[in-house]
């Protein structure tokens, strides 16, 4: 389970070459018509969850016993102890284990590590660091698949771009809108920032909506106007969802907290409560171009998405849950240095 090279890991999808990228996708269309090789035997995936998960807990499980292996599910709390991250620790806190070992150890057992972290959420400064991701990353000698940090989740923007290839026969110069939707717990934006950046590397046309202070980290932003220069495609932000929406081919609806008010709850609470008109229903995706509506989910229906809008033709909301697990599948086949 220990290789003699670096393993290949996965903590953002620009990880992954476009071509790479695309080899990948072709496979999981295969797969997804097909069924499945019986490639893992013998091989067994760990997942550790820092955090609850439904889809991608569930088509991790899948994808591994549809191509013959194992997985081991791990839950932080009730599975296993706090883990120390801090490089040179002195370890006389609650945490009886560092990272370090645990990675090390579980390399041995298995031979891929994915990982849900958990983000403090008490500072923004800290979080966007995503150390926690980086320093299993660091440890292991398996390849490490990031399951959703504060900054990304690469496995939802994988099987996004499987639909978006699906949906449309050219995704180059469609026109996307990401709408900031209202939600009593809103997410992190992980998603988000994962779906932008694989839009653009695909020369989507971008506009972002948002109440005023949702902005997305500025870091991030720099990060995905470079790309949009590079690809010649436009990024707009700080948009009504009416002005965002208004030609759009696919709308793209996702609640993610304010850095303004990120480690405050109560602050926070108070702010969310002006934002209760953010919601995705059939008037407004109806301003698109027969515009197409995606979400990762979990979805809050009628607070984030009208019925109407979430049960339509034009929601491809379970496609993409779908995709997830053919979309894994390739990407297993590939980290693990799977054959056709
Ligand atoms: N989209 C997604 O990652 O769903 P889960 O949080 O249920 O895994």
């Amino acid at each position: 389970m220990q290789s003699a090279t670096s393993p290949k890991n996965l903590i953002r999808l620009r990880d992954l070459p476009l071509q790479e990228l695309d080899l990948i996708l072709e496979r999981a269309r295969s797969l997804k018509l097909r069924p499945s090789p019986n490639e893992f035997a013998g091989q067994t995936v760990g997942l550790l969850f820092f955090r609850g998960s439904l889809r991608t807990r569930i088509s991790l499980e899948v994808a591994m016993h549809q191509l013959g292996g194992d997985t081991i599910e791990l839950t932080a709390a009730s599975d296993f102890w706090d883990l120390e991250d801090r490089e040179g620790a002195v370890m006389d806190g609650r945490a009886p284990e560092h990272v370090k070992d645990a990675a090390a150890v579980l390399s041995r057992y298995v031979d891929a590590l994915a990982v849900r972290t958990a983000p403090g959420a008490r500072s923004w400064d800290v979080d966007r660091r995503d150390d926690e991701i980086a320093t299993w990353a660091r440890y292991a000698t398996v390849p490490v698949i990031n399951m959703e940090s504060s900054l990304w989740h690469p496995l939802q923007a994988l099987a996004d771009r499987m639909t978006l290839k699906e949906e449309f026969a050219e995704t180059a110069g469609k026109r996307v809108a990401v709408v900031w939707v209202h939600s009593p717990e809103p997410a992190s934006a992980a998603v988000t920032h994962s779906f932008l950046d694989m839009a653009l590397r695909d020369r989507m046309n971008v506009s972002i909506a948002h109440p005023q202070g949702y902005e997305l980290d500025s870091g991030v932003m720099r990060g995905l106007e470079e790309v949009a220069a590079k690809k010649g495609c436009e990024l707009r932000t700080g948009l009504s969802k009416e002005e965002a929406v208004e030609g759009a081919d696919v709308v793209y609806a996702r609640s993610w907290q304010s850095l303004e008010t990120y480690g405050n709850p109560t602050l926070a609470a108070s702010r969310l409560s002006r934002t209760n008109d953010w919601m995705v229903d059939r008037k407004l995706l109806d301003s698109g171009q027969s515009a197409r509506f995606m979400h990762a989910m979990p979805i809050r229906r009628n607070i984030e998405v009208s019925d109407e809008v979430l049960d339509s033709a034009e929601s491809l909301v379970y496609t993409q849950a779908e995709n997830r697990l053919h979309a894994q599948k390739a990407l297993l086949l590939h980290l693990l240095k799977k054959q056709a």
